[in-house]
């Protein structure tokens, strides 16, 4: 319990020392264009309306883990949901996991906590659940608990896109849950003290680490660099943009299960890069490829990074500024029936692949209000993409993210078990 009293006063401090202890973090972690050094440290409220998380100003740093769970029991499943939500409300706040002992209304197993963010501040730590297509009906058609007819229809599975390469065990999932904060080892403890709660309920499948998030979700972001070093994120939808998320990003009320309004759907992909094809590509070839320049990250055509695509121009050879098969033309709403989604995707490089290339690339993030209606048209719209050359999706997955909890006690997904 003495670990607890520490970690609650070492939040306090963290979050009075704001002037002083935040730069140094900042300057530690090096994150991409964090506005406000405050974040860096900071706790950020897990109970509420919507998960944190989503609309969260995105953290630099991710740890996603996709679980499948090894029980059959519906009880096994909804202790598991409550102990993960009151581990994720004490992670969030800086606390460790565990240490109310409420597991079941029995003091937490030693370890009660793996120890290794004991010293560290909150760190800007969102945990997001999603539930995976399988969780209702799985791959050989089995309701196991009892969620088949509660199953919202926006969880359908993803079509076949051209040049999916996509590998099963990296793809799909039970359940999600993810993970973001300023420092990875805060993020990593999340999910490793998630997976040590679950244990004999719930695997993990696959999980992916990533820095550097490829999105800015709140216009007190600047925008950062994927790994093909252009800006990714400028015309993403934003914290800010309240109504543009109630249109595209939040389930409403009465429109598929009750138990999703205020959630969202998720859709991750894994998606590598040709990394070292892309460096031999000019600069100029790279610029009309996404439709924006490298530099500054303004539209071709345009000045600034923020100047709006003009896909009327024509250029100085009378073609049009922005190719017929740039990116950003293809991905943009007025070319996909106005699909909308919130990016939050993150960089990864997962060492090399032994043929002396990088296994580096976009794990690609996004929320919508309906993957159908959301990620799956842009998608296919994006099959002549140009980027296709150089880019590969490796794995996928699709979740279901119910809404927030509301306060202690309730816990993530109780709608779904009412
Ligand atoms: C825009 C890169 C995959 C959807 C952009 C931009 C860049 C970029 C540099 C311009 C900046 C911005 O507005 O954010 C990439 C890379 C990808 C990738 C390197 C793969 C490795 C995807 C995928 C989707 C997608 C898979 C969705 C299916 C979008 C959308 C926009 C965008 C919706 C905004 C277009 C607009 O309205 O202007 N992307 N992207 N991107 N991308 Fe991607």
């Amino acid at each position: 319990q003495s670990g607890l009293s520490r970690r609650a006063m070492l939040g306090v401090v963290g979050g009075a020392g704001v002037a002083v202890g935040v730069a140094g973090a900042s300057i530690a972690y090096g994150p991409q264009g964090t506005a406000h050094a405050a974040d860096v440290d900071g706790p950020i409220e897990f109970y509420g309306e919507h998960q944190a998380g989503i609309v969260t100003p995105a953290q630099d740093r991710l740890h996603f883990a996709a679980f499948d769970l090894i029980t059959e029991s519906r009880d096994d499943l909804v202790a598991l949901l409550r102990a993960w939500s009151e581990a994720a409300a004490q992670m969030t706040a800086g606390r460790p996991a565990g240490a109310t002992g409420a597991v079941d209304g029995h003091p937490a197993a030693p370890p009660d906590d793996t120890g290794e963010a004991l010293d560290l501040p909150p760190g800007g730590l969102t945990l997001t659940i999603g539930f995976g297509p399988s969780l209702f009906v799985d791959a050989e058609g089995r309701d196991r608990f009892g969620l088949a007819d509660r199953k919202p229809e926006a969880l359908a599975e993803l079509p076949h896109f051209v040049g999916d390469a996509l590998r099963p065990e990296i793809s799909d999932g039970d359940l999600c849950v993810q993970a973001c904060a300023y420092d990875p080892q805060v993020a990593v403890h999340a999910i490793r003290n998630l997976a040590r709660i679950g244990f004999g309920k719930v695997s993990v499948r696959w999980s992916q680490l990533g820095f550097g998030r490829t999105s800015a979700t709140s216009r007190e972001q600047t925008t950062p660099r994927n790994m093909m070093g252009f800006k990714d994120g400028t015309n993403n939808l934003k914290a800010e943009d309240t109504a543009l998320l109630g249109e595209h990003v939040w389930v409403p009320e009465g429109e598929g299960p009750a138990w999703m309004a205020g959630g969202s759907y998720v859709v991750t992909r894994r998606i590598r890069m040709t990394i070292e094809t892309w460096d031999r590509t000019p600069l100029g070839e790279q610029e009309t490829i996404i439709g924006r320049t490298k530099g500054s990250g303004a539209p071709l055509g345009g000045v600034k990074e923020f100047d709006e695509l003009d896909f009327g121009k024509a250029g100085a050879d009378g073609t049009p500024a922005i190719p017929m098969q740039a990116h950003v033309r293809l991905a943009h709403h007025s070319t996909t029936n106005g699909a909308r989604m919130l990016r939050r995707g993150y960089n990864f490089t997962d060492g090399s692949d032994g043929l002396g290339r990088l296994d580096a690339g976009l794990f690609f993030i996004a929320y919508q209000r309906d993957p159908r209606t959301g990620f799956v048209p842009v998608q296919l719209n994006l099959a002549s993409d140009v980027l296709n050359e150089y880019i590969r999706h490796v794995g996928s997955g699709l979740f279901a993210c119910p809404p927030g909890v509301k306060g202690p006690g309730g816990f993530w997904g109780e709608g779904l078990f009412g």
